[in-house]
């Protein structure tokens, strides 16, 4: 009884907010599209008036010379710019705090996040800390930011998190172990750069586990009960790309065409899940990468049809519509049919791509608290197709156990 009860109110806290969405609209932001477009920006940021940069980046795209473009081009205009490099695979609460000292230090005056989602994230916190006089900390959750953040620029590295246009930005705090997001329409940038010439150089694994992250932003968006007309027409067409692309840029990274197709495919999943949110796959993924600093794409890859399956007959005619416009299945199929070709499309990407099908970081001591973490997360803020208990849950990291 008191399990229905709760049921109730997760519903109707859902329903609540996704009427408030309803009424406001999602920012997006300006896009320069195109292999080397990556060297138009720095004329975009002069039109706006900022003369001072901070590059938030991490070390290997640093040391690889990823942003040499980027920077030559600068120098080419005269723009000044620090390069802050320290940026984590998961980012911290003290990457946000060494660059903000940095951009302070520097007296600059806007950011660029040039990365992985990692940098990005960390460059909108940075961004949003130069403005706000709030911690990190007190940033998490939704809409905590009073003013408009230091005028943000993204240029992703990798084709996954979408998170050059979504309205969320993840950080962790290793003093509790926890992954946590900070939510805002103020943190989507001005300007968002989808180069693939920045993506030729990606290796294998972050090829595919990447990818992966995008179909997860697309597929969660897709079944979750706050979909809307828009985010299923962009989760469609990310779907429907990872389908038809993400193999074959496995095989063959420096492909320049089907590079800029996974480009668009994260920012067509971005678009999906920021209006229409992710769901439990996210929330055990965030959760095994604060306990064990497991990546977020290969955590969502792994994790994506256990729950999907779990989800089961809730999601059949989602699931089948996807099949039907990824050609993997026919409309005269069973919506059952369908969906069951769905998800065994899922376990035969990850296996052509070398991702596994479970985790041996799981340790028994660690599942009820990381169920426990992810229904924390996950409840009542994802509208989910299928309310989880903890038990069931449970069920599910056990599965997950290698
Ligand atoms: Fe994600």
């Amino acid at each position: 009884m008191i399990w229905e009860m709760k049921k109730i109110y997760y519903r109707g806290y859902q329903r609540v907010l996704n009427t408030a969405l309803n009424l406001m609209t999602y920012p997006i932001p300006e896009l320069l599209t195109g292999a080397g477009s990556v060297i138009k920006l720095p004329s975009e940021i002069k039109k706006r008036n900022c003369n001072n940069i901070l590059i938030v980046t991490d070390k290997i795209l640093y040391d690889l010379g990823l942003l040499n473009s980027l920077t030559d081009e600068l120098k080419k205009q005269n723009i000044e710019f620090s390069i802050f490099n320290g940026v984590n695979p998961n980012p911290t609460i003290q990457n946000v705090e060494d660059a903000l000292k940095l951009y302070k230090k520097d007296n600059c005056s806007c950011v660029i996040g040039f990365g992985g989602g990692s940098s990005m994230d960390c460059a909108k916190v940075v961004a949003a800390r130069v403005t706000n006089n709030k911690t990190v900390s007190q940033m998490r959750g939704n809409f905590k930011l009073k003013k408009k953040t230091a005028p943000l620029y993204l240029v992703p590295t990798t084709a996954g998190t979408g998170s050059e246009t979504t309205v969320a930005a993840v950080i962790v705090d290793p003093t509790i172990h926890e992954k946590f997001a900070i939510c805002d329409f103020k943190v989507v940038p001005k300007v968002a750069v989808i180069d693939a010439n920045l993506m030729l150089g990606l290796p294998k694994h972050i090829t595919s586990t990447t990818g992966m992250d995008a179909l997860t932003h697309a597929v969660e968006a897709y079944i979750g009960k706050s979909r809307t007309k828009k985010t299923d027409e962009n989760a469609e067409k990310c779907v429907k790309i990872v389908f038809d692309s993400l193999e074959k840029v496995y095989e063959d990274g420096s492909n320049i065409k089907l590079r800029e197709e996974m480009g668009m495919a994260a920012f067509y999943g971005g678009v999906a899940f920021t209006r229409a949110f992710v769901g439990y796959v996210h929330a055990i993924a965030h959760t095994l990468g604060g306990l064990y600093g497991i990546p977020h794409g290969l955590a969502n890859a792994i994790i994506l049809p256990y729950m999907l399956e779990y989800f089961g007959s809730s999601i059949y005619d989602r699931l089948a519509k996807l099949a039907v416009i990824t050609d993997i299945g026919s409309e005269n199929e069973s919506n059952e049919e369908l969906s069951k070709k769905f998800i065994n499309k899922i376990w035969e990407m990850n296996r052509n791509m070398n991702i596994p099908d479970g985790f041996k970081e799981i340790k028994e001591e660690d599942v009820i608290l990381i169920a426990k973490t992810a229904i924390k997360e996950g409840n009542p803020g994802y509208p989910v197709p299928k309310i989880m208990t903890l038990d069931e849950c449970i069920t599910i990291v056990r599965k997950l156990m290698r």
